[in-house]
């Protein structure tokens, strides 16, 4: 199961590395099915493809070092491709990202992208986002108290880690990881909601910003979406 898993999650990283084209400033995702991407590309380097690259994640940073893949942390323009993972893909593209810890670096260099496209096994498709929790990056400061103001949005949550060990993210922050009953019936609005309330820095909800999601399932990756400026289909 496992193998299989890691056999599609490969299926639809590289099926993305189609897009890439030499002189392109890639953004790199964090996670276990983007970094089989950041691997590929690292290929397409080491034959003499030219590119450089944002990675979302001091993990992704060291595993594009290692490959001899150019790092770029200050941008001039825009990013010309991102290519990152999901948790959960609803039928609209919109997506839930961040159980790996990254979520704003990743919305950072997603929003900064031309292209963002998204790489998922077909386990990550979910009819209404919220199956799973909604990982939220808040301050350390006072983040009981900003906890609190996010529980009254009508969710429960716990901090990663637990309060004795938390996870710390790349930027210093803690993440909240909201369970939602019912799951999320508006991502949109209630993006909008958490992004009011003192405290949080950002969300893993992706609301229209994903152009193109690969899908991998038994018969292949299939590219659902805007495909544009590129060799998917
Ligand atoms: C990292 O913070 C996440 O947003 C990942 O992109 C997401 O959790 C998907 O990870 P996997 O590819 O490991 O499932």
């Amino acid at each position: 199961m496992t193998l299989l898993t890691d056999e599609l999650k490969q299926a639809a990283a590289y099926k993305a590395l189609e897009l890439v084209q030499d002189g392109m400033l890639v953004g790199l995702g964090s996670g276990s099915t983007a970094r089989f991407f950041t691997e590929g590309l690292g290929r397409l380097v080491a034959e003499g493809m030219k590119v450089r690259a944002v990675p979302t994640s001091r993990a992704t940073a060291e595993l594009a070092a290692e490959l001899g893949i150019q790092i770029v942390t200050e941008l001039i323009g825009p990013i010309d491709l991102a290519v990152d993972g999901a948790d959960e893909v609803d039928p609209a593209l919109n997506l839930i990202k961040g159980r790996g810890g990254a979520l704003f670096r990743e919305k950072l260099v997603a929003t900064a992208s031309k292209r963002f496209v998204v790489v998922v096994d077909e386990s990550k498709l979910v009819k209404q986002l919220g199956v799973g929790v909604l990982p939220v990056e808040v301050l350390p400061f006072l983040w009981r108290s900003t906890a609190e103001r996010v529980a009254g949005l009508g969710v429960s949550l716990v901090i990663r880690g637990g309060e004795e060990t938390p996870y710390i993210t790349d930027n210093g922050n803690v993440v909240l990881d909201l369970t939602i009953d019912g799951g999320i019936k508006n991502p949109g609005e209630f993006g909008l909601e958490l992004k009011e309330i003192t405290g949080v820095v950002e969300h893993g909800l992706f609301v229209g910003m994903a152009d193109t999601v690969i899908v991998a399932g038994p018969e292949g990756p299939k590219a659902v979406g805007r495909l544009s400026g590129g060799a998917v289909a």
